[in-house]
């Protein structure tokens, strides 16, 4: 498990090192490391981030999201084709008239549902993979996780999110909400990830260890 847990955070600690430091006033996270109960704080940084459902009111500055942002596309990807696309909203009427449109698009409880599907996040995050890419996915999954852990570095809050892909690919007004994100045409919505100052602090969710063995 420990082996694991080095090499994650190894791909982790290459992509924050190419990041810098936040010029907007984001908190480091991990600067309490010495005292920890962790190795490092890298390792610390990974065990402590938890998806947020409640966020406060309070902006994150786009410095402190363009730099977790840089810090997605510094992820692994095959053969460095970046079949990813990026789309930050931090605007609030921007993701009410998404939000708007994406109830349109449903009927009854769903539309409900499409509303509260970014789970109170102030900024979110759309990002969609190469129709043409075999490994896209992966891609896109990988630089979800160098901005989640880039946020808990800086003190933001995220979560990732698959349920507002769900609503918005099978809306029947989809075209509509897609063409505000602006993505290119082979490119198609693959994930969110929610970002904001945590307004709680769950506990981590159980993690079966036997998942994990060493073959001999
Ligand atoms: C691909 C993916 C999709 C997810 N979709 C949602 C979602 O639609 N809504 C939600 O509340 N959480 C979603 N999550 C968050 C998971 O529920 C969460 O990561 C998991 O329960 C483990 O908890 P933790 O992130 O706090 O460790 C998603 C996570 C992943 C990786």
């Amino acid at each position: 498990m420990n082996i694991l847990r080095n090499i994650i955070g190894g791909f982790c600690l290459a992509a924050m090192a190419s990041c810098g430091g936040s010029q907007d006033g984001a908190q480091s996270a991990t600067s309490s490391a010495q005292s920890s109960e962790y190795p490092n704080a890298t390792i610390e940084t990974i065990m402590q981030r938890r998806s947020i459902r409640k966020y406060k009111p309070q902006p994150v500055g786009r410095d402190t999201l363009m730099q977790i942002a840089k810090c997605g596309i510094n992820a692994p990807n095959a053969m460095n084709r970046q079949s990813w696309e990026v789309r930050i909203v931090d605007n609030a009427e921007t993701m009410e008239k998404i939000k708007a449109l994406m109830a349109e698009g449903k009927e009854g409880e769903d539309a409900e549902r499409a509303k509260g599907c970014f789970r109170g996040a102030p900024v979110m995050t759309f990002i969609a993979r190469d129709r043409e890419s075999d490994f896209a996915a992966y891609d896109c999954a990988l630089l979800a996780e160098n901005m989640m852990i880039a946020a808990q570095s800086l003190g933001v809050g995220s979560i990732c999110l698959g349920s507002p892909v769900s609503f918005i690919n099978s809306a029947s007004n989809s075209e509509e909400i897609l063409q505000i994100l602006g993505f290119s045409p082979e490119y198609k919505l693959c994930l969110c990830v929610g970002l904001g100052y945590a307004d709680e602090a769950p506990e981590a969710r159980e993690r079966d260890a036997e998942k994990v063995k060493f073959v001999d």
